[in-house]
């Protein structure tokens, strides 16, 4: 299905803007984010484990990169039961990752280099080695400790049945019953709620003692100098009243593009009564009382000079549904899983922008993009995936059938060609710039993400995009830190695809990377407006728009496409050829409009 158009026909110009976001100039409105997972990201002592003082010796990685900040995944005090997302302690760094001295020095250098800094907020549960949750396990049912969570008597006459049937996103049961103790009543130990691991019990978010608590950490971050946090689970903290039975599964990352259509007619501003645009992702999940706590939050962030923002990850559907997290009284930005999720099919890609774009603008938000992160198999995996159109997200095991690795980093650097060409702001995940794809062969004994655990196995989960990085091809560790242990093993590929084998060589990915971030700069194409070109707006295979003086225009299909003539190229994704004028199949050019 690839129709060719011929060189005299093609014409770029851009119909009326279709999306006008409104700029007053607060920085993450535009900015490109890239996301450190400090784990794997740098090790700087040496045991295998990425940490602070890492992240800060390669923070000249990142302003040569050009991104605009940089949003570190968690590296409080936790026993590391889900990689930090289990935290102990929300005011103290984890002796794996430094101290809080580590912390001041990473964050003096960053904005040293005018990187903001953006932390990882886990507030819808906490480690069960967390002072609070011992507490709750020391009291007795009904104690003041234990209303800091969400603890249940069973079901049953003897109370050994779970209190409800909601199933863990890990796999399993979401509940887990306490050892029996003196002092319980005739049902028995009490149970208690755990959406993720059971090394992860929800807080009570129904008590203010719970909101008192992470206000107080807000503050204690912004009286450090961070410039905002990115919300983990966002739509998670409150839970339907009465903890209805589900039959439903929720899943790590969802976003479809149904809701993508959809959500381009619903209306964002809908009365929260449930009477029109209701979520659809469960009693735990998008009930309407979290946006008094986003409310509440703004307002502490707002008592803070410089522009503070507050990023959700939210699996909410419809887009308009998530829109309701960025109402100009809440959060700031929410990711686009509606992007990430999407095939590699360019009607598909129109309609997940449109509808982005407009159901954000409708709020005032920013849209913001992303393709990749520390949940999902990085982009130049799923893209190597033909069969499946690149949807596959939660881990690709060793017997799975592999991807195609040159077809999926080819499409990998044509999407994030498109992606920066958009206006809004850009989320990267680290390794990207390098054109990494997964570990998509890890051996099962080294695996760590407890959804593979809770699975047995049936979900491979997400270490295979959590590999430490290679910084320099061929060294012990690829470079990773002085001795050259990683905590998970690196693929092969990874020597090649090491940063000091792609600075300064043309056409590597970093350098594209690199001339992209600074072109979206110069020409101020996250705050421009987004107009399609008219002339391809329904063409099977390619996307074409023009932000600002940039105009992109992605090959999707399988055929090479005809540009116009004489167009100026300014950034590609993959090699043209000069004589034919044409842009070959997967691959993504911005020329100069
Ligand atoms: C978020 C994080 C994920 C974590 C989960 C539980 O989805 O991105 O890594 O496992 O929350 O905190």
């Amino acid at each position: 299905m690839t129709s060719t158009t011929s060189l005299s026909t093609v014409d770029l110009t851009a119909g009326a803007p279709a999306h006008s976001p409104a700029n007053s100039g607060e920085w993450w409105r535009d900015a490109v984010i890239y996301q450190v997972y400090p784990r794997s990201f740098a090790d700087g002592d040496g045991d295998g484990t990425g940490d602070l003082p890492g992240v800060t010796a390669k923070l000249d990685h990142l302003a040569q990169l050009g991104v605009d900040a940089v949003w570190l995944s968690p590296f409080y005090r936790s026993p590391q039961k889900d990689a930090g997302y289990d935290v102990a302690d929300y005011r103290d760094i984890d002796p794996l990752f430094g101290t809080l001295a580590d912390f001041d020095e990473m964050l003096a250098g960053a904005h040293e280099r005018g990187l903001k800094v953006i932390v990882d907020l886990v507030p819808n549960h906490s480690s069960d080695q967390h002072v609070w949750f011992q507490e709750a396990l020391a009291a007795a049912p009904g104690s003041a400790e234990r209303e800091r969570y969400m603890f249940r008597d069973g079901r049953g006459p003897a109370g050994d049945e779970v209190p409800n049937n909601w199933q863990s996103i890990f796999g399993g049961p979401a509940w887990t019953r306490l050892a029996p103790r003196e002092d319980d009543g005739p049902l028995g130990p009490q149970w208690y709620l755990h959406l993720f691991d059971s090394t992860q019990p929800d807080l009570n978010w129904d008590n203010p003692e719970v909101h008192a608590e992470f206000e107080g950490v807000l503050r204690f971050w912004l009286d450090r100098g961070v410039d905002g946090f990115r919300v983990d689970v966002a739509h998670g903290m409150i839970k339907a009243a009465g903890l209805p039975d589900w039959d439903g599964q929720v899943a790590m990352v969802e976003g479809t593009v149904e809701e993508a259509s959809e959500a381009s007619e619903a209306d964002p501003s809908a009365p929260e009564d449930g009477s029109t645009g209701a979520g659809n992702r469960g009693p735990m999940f998008d009930q309407d009382g979290v946006h008094d706590i986003y409310r509440a939050w703004h307002k502490v962030l707002a008592e803070y000079d410089g522009d503070r923002c507050l990023v959700a990850e939210a699996w909410v559907e419809p887009l308009s549904r998530l829109a309701r997290y960025v109402r100009p009284d809440e959060m700031h930005q929410a990711f686009n899983f509606s992007f990430l999720t999407a095939p590699w099919d360019a009607a598909t890609m129109r309609t997940v922008v449109n509808a982005s774009l407009s159901t954000m603008e409708a709020v005032g938000a920013p849209t913001t993009w992303v393709l990749s992160n520390h949940d999902v198999v990085r982009h130049a995996s799923r893209f190597g995936l033909e069969e499946i159109g690149g949807r596959q997200l939660n881990g690709i095991g060793a017997t799975d059938p592999q991807p195609d690795a040159a077809l999926g980093l080819h499409r990998a650097r044509a999407a994030t060609l498109l992606m920066l060409g958009l206006p809004g702001s850009a989320y990267m995940y680290q390794g990207e710039e390098l054109g990494l794809p997964d570990h998509t062969a890890l051996p099962d004994d080294v695996r760590q993400d407890p959804s593979f655990f809770r699975t047995n196995g049936a979900e491979p989960g997400r270490d295979g995009c959590r590999v430490p990085l290679p910084w320099v091809g061929g060294a012990p560790g690829n470079g990773f830190g002085p001795t050259g242990k990683t905590w998970l093993p690196q693929p092969d590929v990874y020597a090649e695809l090491a940063a000091d084998r792609q600075y300064g060589v043309e056409g590597s990915t970093f350098e594209m990377y690199r001339a992209a971030l600074g072109l979206r700069r110069a020409e101020n194409v996250g705050a421009g407006t987004l107009a399609w070109v008219d002339s391809l707006a329904e063409h099977p295979d390619v996307v074409a728009f023009r932000v600002a003086d940039v105009v992109v225009v992605a090959n999707l299909g399988a055929t090479p496409f005809a540009l116009p003539a004489g167009a100026q190229v300014l950034v590609a994704s993959g090699e043209l050829d000069a004589a034919s004028g044409e842009l070959p199949s997967d691959t993504t050019v911005w020329l100069r409009g």
